[in-house]
Parts: structure tokens; sequence; C-alpha cells
């Protein structure tokens, strides 16, 4: 239950629900009067995808008790923006409109995320309200620090929708990955040809990040190998930064004796120039054409299944434009993976490079699809079917 309040970070709550609503979540809105000159009730109602709930006197509403009935709905209630003056109300126990009614009536946490100019949040009675809030057990989420909209430099910006998804998230978590420990590889590798040119290829890390994002969420221990990408970290996850194939076959040998699950995400070139050339290689005159000479890189993945001490549970992807079952089980077996995750790379909006992708699952006798969702859905499911086949294969 998203309450919204009067205040100019209202127009945060649109982007918040969308993300809510991404990574399944059900999200319902109630808007107090002043909120809704912020922003309208038609955009959260387009967005949530329900209507809106904004007044105490709906005959309609009430003839069910209709408060009553949204305050037992909710998991957890959200006050976002929560200004000073909603703030003050709920501290009071008011219930002048339908939104502290709700927070009256509901019997779910609820999470205050305070927002509002930075002296009214430093006044003495607003953290006294704050102060009270937290002894009665309400979450206090954020606010900011920063640039606001009056000009003002300091506390009092709504937290980013972003970081209020990965608190909800944190909040529901049940940490039952808590013990187990995974390390993921993600990202292209760069093979260096000369000091300022390389090969590489077109993965984003965000179908590796989002696998690692989803175990930390659950609790797991994370060692993510990534290779030269811009991603942030994702939260509680230890990141090993690398460039090329040869590095990441290091750090994952390394690494994969410490850990009981190996994930093999990475889109690792196959092949690495047979020299590095000391400098710039220059253009020639009357010479329209060079010549690269390659050799295979390390197969990092077999390596890993090769270990007689230690082997972690063991998943491989398979980046496929045609015969995708063949070739994915013929993978399987070759490699001795435990699990292979195939994604027809030749589809437009999903695999290299896309917010989105859809795996086929193979393992010796089974599989499974995973129909086409955003990738951070995709590492949610996956890290599902990763514990139920290692917990099956114990
Ligand atoms: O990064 P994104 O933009 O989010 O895109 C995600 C992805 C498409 C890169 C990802 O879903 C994916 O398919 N990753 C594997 C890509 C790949 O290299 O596939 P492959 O079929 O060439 O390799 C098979 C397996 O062997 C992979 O697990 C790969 O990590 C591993 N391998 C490959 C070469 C090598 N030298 N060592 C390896 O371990």
């Amino acid at each position: 239950m998203l309450g919204i309040g009067g205040g100019i970070a209202a127009y945060k709550c649109a982007d918040l629900t969308r993300r809510l609503i991404e990574r399944g979540a059900e999200v319902k809105v109630v808007m107090t009067e002043a909120a809704k000159k912020f922003i309208t009730p038609l955009t959260m109602q387009a967005i949530s995808r329900h209507p809106v709930f904004d007044s105490l006197l709906d005959p309609t509403a009430e003839a069910s008790m209709g408060h009553i009935k949204i305050a037992k709905w909710a998991d957890l209630m959200l006050l976002a923006p929560a200004t000073a003056d909603l703030i003050a109300r709920v501290t009071a126990g008011m219930g002048n409109d339908l939104l502290t009614s709700v927070s009256l009536a509901t019997g779910a946490p609820i999470a205050v995320v305070p927002a509002m100019n930075q002296q009214m949040y430093h006044a003495t009675v607003t953290q006294e309200n704050l102060a009270t809030l937290t002894r009665r057990g309400h979450l206090i989420w954020g606010p900011a620090s920063g640039e606001q909209v009056c000009g003002d430099i300091g506390l009092g910006r709504m937290l980013e929708p972003l970081k209020l998804v990965a608190l909800i998230e944190e909040h529901f978590s049940d940490n039952d990955l808590d013990g187990m420990s995974f390390l993921i590889t993600a990202g292209p590798t760069r093979e260096a040809i000369d000091p300022i040119r390389y090969l590489t290829n077109k993965s984003s890390g965000k179908m590796g990040y989002a696998i690692a994002d989803a175990a930390a969420k659950r609790g797991a221990k994370v060692t993510l190998v990534s290779g030269p990408i811009q991603l942030a970290t994702p939260t509680n996850v230890e990141r090993i930064n690398v460039q090329s194939a040869e590095d990441m076959h290091n750090e994952v040998q390394r690494h994969a004796g410490q850990h009981q699950i190996f994930v093999a995400c990475a889109a690792v070139s196959d092949f690495t120039p047979v020299q590095v050339a000391d400098h710039k290689i220059k253009k020639k005159t009357g010479c329209d054409k060079i010549t690269l000479s390659l050799v295979k890189t390390k197969d990092i993945i077999a390596s890993v299944t090769a270990m007689t001490n230690n082997r972690p549970f063991t998943i491989g992807f398979a980046a496929e434009t045609q015969d995708i079952e063949q070739y994915a089980r013929s993978k399987l077996t070759k490699k001795n993976l435990d699990l292979i995750c195939a994604n027809d790379v030749s589809r437009k909006n999903q695999g290299f490079n896309s917010d989105q992708n859809a795996l086929h699952l193979y393992w010796a006798n089974g599989d499974k699809l995973l129909p086409l969702a955003s990738k951070i859905d995709i590492g949610h499911q996956l890290v599902s079917e990763i514990v139920t086949l290692f917990n099956k294969n114990k």
C-alpha cells in the first residue's frame, strides 16, 4: 500500500510503483488531497493498475468499510513522501483523511519515507515525532541529503525509487539462503590486441548481476567476478574486476573451491590474440590487410567441473542462435555441467545487452522454460531453480 503525501517528491511515486510491479509486487495507492496537486490519481491508477483511493467519505467505498478493507489488504504500508504534516498527523493518531485512517487501521508494518525542506526536517517537533514513530516500531527510511527543490542543501530529500525497492525487498527477505555461497561470472572479457585495442562482445553484465543480486538478497554469500562494465555492484556482493579471459580464469580458479555453487554467466572470449603488440599497430603504406592470429582461451567452466576437490555445483550458459536444445545439451555433457541455461540470442529484446531475457534450463533428466521477463525477475527465478536442483543433488 503506497500512501502518497502532498510533497513535490510525490512525482517519484510513479517510478517507484512501476519498479515495484516489475519485481512482482501488487501496489495499491492511497493519496491525500494535497498529493493530488503534485501527481494525478489518473497517473497512479494507470501505473498501479488499480483504482486510486483518496476519499474517506466516498459513500460507495465506505458502504463496505472501504478504509478497513484497504488497511487489511496491505503487507506493508509505505508513506512516501511523508511530509512533516503527514508525519505529525500519524504520530498524533489522527484519522482526518483516508491515508491517516488507513495508517491507523492497518496491522501491516508502516515504513515512513520522510521528504521535506531540511529546516522542517530538523525542527524539534519533526525529530520528536520521528523518534516516537521509531519507538512504536515504524520503519523510518531516509531522508537522503542533497540539493532540495527550494534551493536549500541538506537532509530532507525522499530516497530514490531504486533504494526504496531495495529496502522493501530486504524487509521481505527471509534470508533462506543464509549459509550458502555463490561464485558468479558476469559481463564480457577484453582481449588486448595492442595497448589501445581489444576484442570484446556485447555483454552488458545485466544478467549475471541480476543473479548475484537475487542470491545476495536471500542471504547467500556472493562473489562476483566481473568483466569490464559500469554497473553498480549489488548490495552485499563481493566484486572482483577482471579484464581478460585469462584474468577471469585465474580469479575463478582462486575462488571456486570456497563456494558451493558456480554460475558462469560471463560471455568469455573464446579466442585471444597470440601476441599483444607492445606498441599501437600502425598502418603501413601499400598494405591494406593485416592478419590477427588468435589462440583458444582456457575454458573456465570446464576447469571448474574438472576439479577433484570441493567441486562446486556448476551452472553454465549457452548463447545460441539456432538448434538451441541440441547445442545446449551438448555443452551440458561436454563441459560436465549440472545445469545449463540456454538463451536464444538471435531474438530482439532479449539476451545480450537487453533488460529482458528468457531462459530454457536443461539438466540431465529434465528441463524448464523461464519465459520472457525482466532480467531481475529471471535472476530471482533462476536462483530458486538452482537451489532446488542443488538440494536434490546433495
Ligand atoms: O550480459 P548481458 O548483456 O546481460 O547478456 C547475458 C548473456 C547473453 C551474456 C548471458 O545470458 C549468456 O548467455 N552468457 C554466456 C555467453 C557465452 O559465452 O555463451 P557460450 O555458449 O559461448 O559459452 C558457454 C559457457 O561456457 C558459458 O557459461 C561461458 O561462461 C563458458 N565459457 C566460455 C568460454 C570460455 N573460455 N570459458 C567459459 O567458461
